[in-house]
């Protein structure tokens, strides 16, 4: 089968496309053919760090051959044997073995069954994949870590990203109140998303105009932001983290405003999974994908979502 690999730690000319062996399944998962691919930032930490590799994928030995990626959909080919949720030709999606190797940059994608779920008939492969590590982590954040409910006030930073645009959507359907922050060429998208209100981080602080959120999604780098972020919510109020854990004098300031502090880190989740595309099925979330990628240009995905400037989701289709 075709594959993706990733010669080097590096830059984009070392995902090289490839012919590999398909993959064998374990009788606990299901051989998915893979309609599309999903591209986060992770993906392109990984293709330049060592030490994300390390961290993330885990592989035995050097001599491993990578293949990155996490977020896929397709169609069951082959069903292992202990899986009864699935059959041959179901149209599945979910992410895969996050925290190690999805290996999604393939024609052939072996995955535990327990980490997808059917894909809604009335959405496409491409916005399917779209809605994987992206919304789990959004759903993750404000659902089970942060509980969210309805009247809360949810300040979503980077609202018109990944993760962005799914928060804001989840946090509406549960009757939030939701302001969210981008840069203005990204105003209209965000208010259209369902946000409330909408904060252009280039020309306001958006710790002079909140200071009462109930919860804030935090996914911008650093400790100077994640300290403004503190202004902004209410004392005995949450902030989730996709980035930083607070230091110094951060800490002292969580601690002093009672805040209740969590770093999200996404998991595989096929329970999470199908809310997710119970969601989609009934039209509370959407999937908004930007561009697609043919499998051969991947690279060129890559190098979009190294802009750090990605409006919804990019997808590979094979
Ligand atoms: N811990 C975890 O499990 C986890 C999971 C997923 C993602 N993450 C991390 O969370 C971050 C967001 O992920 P993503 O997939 O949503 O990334 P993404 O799709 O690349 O996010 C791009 C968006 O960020 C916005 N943005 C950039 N700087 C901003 C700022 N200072 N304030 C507000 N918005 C800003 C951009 O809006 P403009 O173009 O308008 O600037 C753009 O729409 C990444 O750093 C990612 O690595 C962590």
């Amino acid at each position: 089968m075709k594959a993706i690999i990733l010669k080097q730690n590096g830059g984009v000319e070392n995902l090289i496309l490839s012919e590999v062996e398909k993959p064998k399944i374990q009788p606990t998962e299901v051989l998915v053919r893979v309609k599309a691919i999903s591209i986060n930032p992770v993906d392109a930490f990984a293709r330049q760090n060592k030490q994300t590799v390390q961290a993330i994928l885990k592989p035995k030995d050097e001599k491993e051959v990578i293949i990155l990626g996490w977020d896929i959909s397709g169609a069951v080919e082959e069903v292992g044997a202990k899986v009864k949720q699935f059959k041959k030709g179901d149209d599945v999606f979910g992410m895969v073995n996050f925290v190690g190797q999805g290996k999604a940059y393939a024609e052939f994608v072996a995955a535990p069954a327990d980490q997808l779920t059917l894909k809604p008939k009335n959405i496409s492969h491409e916005e399917a994949t779209g809605a994987t590590l992206a919304a789990l982590t959004a759903w993750q954040a404000l659902v089970n870590i942060c509980k969210i409910k309805k009247g809360d006030k949810v300040l979503i930073h980077a609202a018109a990203g990944g993760v962005g645009h799914y928060a804001v959507q989840i946090a509406k359907s549960f009757g939030a109140y939701v302001i969210g922050t981008a840069s203005s060429t990204n105003r209209g998208f965000v208010l259209k998303l369902g946000a409330n209100e909408f904060i252009d981080y280039i020309s306001e602080k958006f710790e002079d105009k909140i200071k009462d959120a109930d919860i804030v999604l935090e996914a911008i780098a650093g400790n100077d932001h994640l300290l403004r972020s503190l202004e902004a919510v209410k004392k005995g109020g949450k902030v989730v983290s996709l980035k930083s854990s607070p230091e110094g004098i951060v800490t002292d300031k969580v601690v002093k405003k009672e805040i209740i502090f969590n770093r999200v880190m996404v998991r595989s989740n096929g329970d999470d999974m199908k809310q997710i595309a119970k969601m989609l099925e009934e039209g509370k979330i959407h999937s908004h994908i930007s561009k697609k990628y043919d499998f051969k240009d991947l690279p060129k995905a890559h190098q979009q979502i190294e802009t750090g400037k990605t409006r919804g989701k990019i997808v590979v289709v094979l």
